[in-house]
């Protein structure tokens, strides 16, 4: 038996999955480390315990295998934009800013006026948005100028990781998309995005794709974690791109609906020469000829936990979904937003706050926490709507996390995308896209295609139901109004916050 490793470093966890030939995950293992909020809005790990943990659940696996030379190849799906600046010796600087760190909406708007808009989207096909990468190399330039004149390449999240693994110092195009210092399109570091904000174009590392050869397990770590030194280290991508890839987004016409902790709807594109005037994400895909356009909803099944937590620690949330099931379509009169930390797509906008619009006397819980689900879809249908006003067909849209594993939701997502939802039979989320990705590394594959349609199984099917389709189309304009009446109001309440 042979097998391939699927290492998936997330925010508060790296799980790694040990998949076989013909992709079942045989074993899996997964280890924690702590997030930093030294100050509001600051949100930083230390690299060195994303290592720690990586080889401590490896260690995990191997040790339970007989033939350790058995795992033949491994990769990578990371956590997106997370900054980490190397010194020439590649030792980190200091921690990494992640993602969902918010300090930088000054050099946003500097971004923006250095650069254009214009230039800006033509380039990099992106909004300046503060979880990118180019602002806090801004903000370290601007405020740790001692930090940044030693730096000599900067890496991100699983970068780092695979360059210890390996010794090989390089990003993927799909996470390099989340740069904001990639031409897209054209697949090279751009330089215009470079010179106009001052950045040294050598701090940017060699790009490689998804499934290319970045070398093998070096000696120290393979005697760390009991892996073979000929076990080969493939480039890995960006969680997105890996989560499309492990739900077999691989084709025009697909589109995944993801509700974690956030939430995302992602569609495969052929081409990187369409504009959506930074409206929403779109970055490169694990699969070197594609793309993929992304929005995201900041608070998906968030909200749900939220308002759980709040208004029904008492029950499980198979109790309160019953309970949202019992209500009607359009929770008889109430809407929800889903804004409890600001938004991403389609309103990039860190101050705007949620709303309930419609209570009356005869509302139960049910009835609101109907509405959480129904707003949820709704600002994940604000992606689909966009993409379909640039012409795309979404006629198929799978569904994974939590809005997956209730009927009910399912059914609401199929009724509100107007489009016919699936579930997956065995969802790993985007470890299976990395396993995939050293699957096709090794060779056992030809493309990613093939392997997905191996390793990847659909399972339940929802259709649309014409009255509640009808309904609901009625309820999203309502729903599309509440953002610009509610925004000047949720702005002034930020002083009483
Ligand atoms: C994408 C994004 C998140 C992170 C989470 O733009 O910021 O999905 O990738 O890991």
């Amino acid at each position: 038996m042979e097998y391939v490793l699927g290492v998936d470093l997330g925010t508060s966890a790296v799980k790694v999955l040990l998949v076989s030939k013909t992709g079942d995950v045989v074993d899996e293992a997964s280890e924690s480390y702590p997030l930093y909020h030294d100050q509001p809005g600051y949100s930083e790990q230390d690299p060195e315990d994303w290592v720690k943990a990586t080889k401590a659940a490896i260690k995990t696996l191997t040790d339970k295998l007989d033939d350790k030379k058995a795992i033949k190849g491994m990769s990578f799906s990371g956590q997106m934009h997370g900054l980490v600046l190397l010194d020439e010796d590649k030792k980190p600087l200091r921690r990494a800013i992640l993602w969902n760190d918010t300090r930088t909406t000054e050099e946003c708007r500097e971004i923006e006026t250095m650069v254009g808009i214009d230039t800006l989207h033509s380039e990099t096909k992106n909004p300046a948005l503060e979880g990118f990468t180019l602002p806090k190399i801004l903000w370290v330039k601007k405020h740790e100028p001692e930090i940044f004149e030693q730096a000599d390449v900067f890496l991100l999240p699983k970068d780092y990781v695979r360059y210890r693994i390996s010794g090989d110092v390089s990003m993927d195009y799909s996470d390099a998309a989340g740069t904001l210092l990639l031409n897209v399109e054209k697949k090279v570091w751009s330089t215009v995005m470079c010179e106009k904000t001052g950045v040294d174009i050598s701090l940017c590392p060699a790009l490689v794709g998804s499934y290319d050869l970045t070398g093998t397990v070096q000696a120290s770590f393979a005697s760390e974690t009991g892996l073979s030194t000929d076990c080969q280290v493939f480039a890995g991508g960006a969680d997105n791109a890996c989560g499309a890839i492990g739900a077999g987004i691989l084709q025009d016409g697909l589109t995944l609906a993801s509700t974690g902790t956030s939430g995302v709807v992602l569609s495969y594109e052929e081409t990187g020469d369409k504009d959506f005037a930074g409206q929403v994400h779109y970055f490169n895909h694990g699969d070197p000829e594609a793309y993929y356009t992304m929005g995201v909803t900041l608070a998906a099944g968030y909200s749900l936990s939220w308002f759980k937590d709040t208004f029904a620690k008492d029950i499980s949330f198979e109790e309160l979904v019953a309970e949202a099931n019992a209500s009607t379509v359009g929770a008889k009169g109430l809407l929800y937003t889903p804004y409890i930390v600001g938004e991403r797509t389609p309103y990039p906008d860190s101050q705007i706050r949620a709303s309930f619009i419609g209570a009356h006397a005869s509302h139960t819980r049910g009835d609101f926490a109907r509405a959480v689900i129904e707003g949820i879809t709704f600002s994940l249908n604000e992606s689909v709507d966009i993409f379909r006003a640039k012409g795309k067909t979404i006629n198929k849209v799978v569904a994974s996390g939590g809005g997956a594993k209730s009927d009910l939701w399912l059914q609401i997502q199929a009724d509100v995308f107007d489009a016919e939802v699936v579930t997956l039979q065995n969802e790993q989320g985007p470890g299976m896209g990395a396993a995939i990705l050293a699957a096709v590394g090794t060779g056992w594959f030809t493309d990613l295609k093939s392997c997905a349609n191996a390793f990847v199984q659909y399972g339940k099917s929802y259709q649309p139901i014409e009255a509640n389709k009808q309904a609901y189309q009625q309820l999203f304009s309502l729903y599309q109004q509440i953002y610009n009446q509610t925004k000047s109001i949720s702005h002034d309440l930020a002083a009483f916050r």
